[in-house]
């Protein structure tokens, strides 16, 4: 399956296909050098798989985990860079999760004012969402995304054969953003995960996903209007994250508690709560729901006393509406 993602400024393919990671130079067939970045969580059948087919291509890997997502790794791969001679013409090639893909595009978008970059994501996660929509950042201190940029690959390679290695937990971690992308524009999708042999739908699960999103960054590329649907269970969420540092609990365990609560409809609600249980994603948690006021309150979302919130009452029926306090208040069982 090819996807072209059109933006403002270009556009690109996403090529999902089983296998495509042993095929990669030939899809991405550019002049000039390539760079490459992974980190060292990415097993080495994968890291090996794509130095093979650049020999002479320098990989850098970065320590795996959020923890490594900051200036300091960038600015280990920004001299790795220059040390060794990557020009404006070069090409990066970034191959691993969220973190990885998210680095590699920073580093991308300010070497030399920005270069070429290409995106092989790994986990179900990165090929389901944040491959694509041109979003690259570090964290700063305990902001997570805080200095970023949007920077376009040229191209994304999707091979759903390198999830046979993701541990379980990362595994559905990444599938919460397909979850909502079902909730948000994608009933049948949502439905998928109501069968009883959910990786059996990988490929479509993935696809869709990124159909889903790709109709979104399309329309509203900068986050003016529609794009903020994508925030749906990410608001609460980021108050979790903080709430409980990088350690307890992952992104998408988070997305799935914040989903929970931006459900007003029962039905709809317990149904996403059979799907969560049956990935082992967490559907609530003990964290104070004062704290979460605080923090969900004092997100970048938050304006004057109200807060852009979104929720859902049917499946492929997502709105955002302005909050306030109070209301968020009831939100948390306040
Ligand atoms: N740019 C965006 O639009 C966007 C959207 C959502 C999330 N994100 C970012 O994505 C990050 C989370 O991404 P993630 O969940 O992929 O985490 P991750 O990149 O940390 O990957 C999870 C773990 O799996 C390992 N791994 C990667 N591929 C593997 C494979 N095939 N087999 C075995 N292990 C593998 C990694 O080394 C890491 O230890 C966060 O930093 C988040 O902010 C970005
Ligand atoms: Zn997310």
């Amino acid at each position: 399956m090819i996807l072209t993602i059109e933006t403002k400024q270009s556009s690109y393919p996403v090529i999902m296909e089983r296998g495509v990671l042993k095929r990669a130079k030939e899809k991405i067939g550019r002049e000039g050098h390539v760079f490459l970045i992974s980190d060292d969580g990415v097993p080495e059948q994968w890291r090996s798989l794509l130095q093979q087919q650049y020999p002479d291509a320098h990989m850098h890997v970065f320590p795996q985990g959020e923890g490594f997502k900051n200036m300091r790794t960038l600015e280990d791969i920004l001299e790795d860079m220059l040390d060794h001679g990557v020009s404006r013409k070069d090409t990066v090639i970034a191959l691993g999760g969220g973190v990885c893909g998210d680095m590699a595009g920073f580093a991308a978008a300010v070497y030399m004012r920005g270069i070429h970059w290409v995106n092989i994501p790994t986990t179900t996660l990165a090929q389901i969402d944040s491959s694509i929509g041109g979003k690259t950042a570090v964290d700063v201190g305990v902001y997570k995304n805080c200095a970023g940029a949007f920077w376009q690959p040229d191209m994304v390679l999707v091979d759903p054969d390198v999830l046979s290695t993701l541990p379980l937990r990362h595994y559905n971690n990444g599938l919460a953003e397909a979850i909502k992308a079902g909730i948000l524009k994608d009933p049948h999708l949502f439905e998928l995960f109501e069968t009883n042999d959910i990786p059996s739908h990988i490929d479509e699960i993935i696809a869709r996903s990124l159909f889903v999103k790709k109709g979104i960054v399309e329309r509203d590329e900068t986050e003016q209007g529609e794009r903020k649907l994508l925030n749906f269970g990410h608001t609460l969420g980021h108050a979790y994250e903080e709430y409980y540092g990088l350690d307890t609990y992952l992104h998408g365990e988070c997305v799935a508690m914040g989903m929970m609560k931006m459900i007003r409809d029962d039905a709809l609600k317990a149904r996403l709560a059979k799907v969560l249980e049956k990935l082992d994603l967490p559907c609530a948690c003990g964290a104070d729901p004062e704290e979460i006021l605080r923090l969900a309150a004092s997100d970048k979302k938050a304006d004057k006393g109200t807060i852009t919130l979104v929720y859902a009452d049917a499946l492929g029926e997502a709105y955002t509406k302005e909050t306030d306090l109070e209301e968020l208040k009831g939100i948390l069982g306040l």
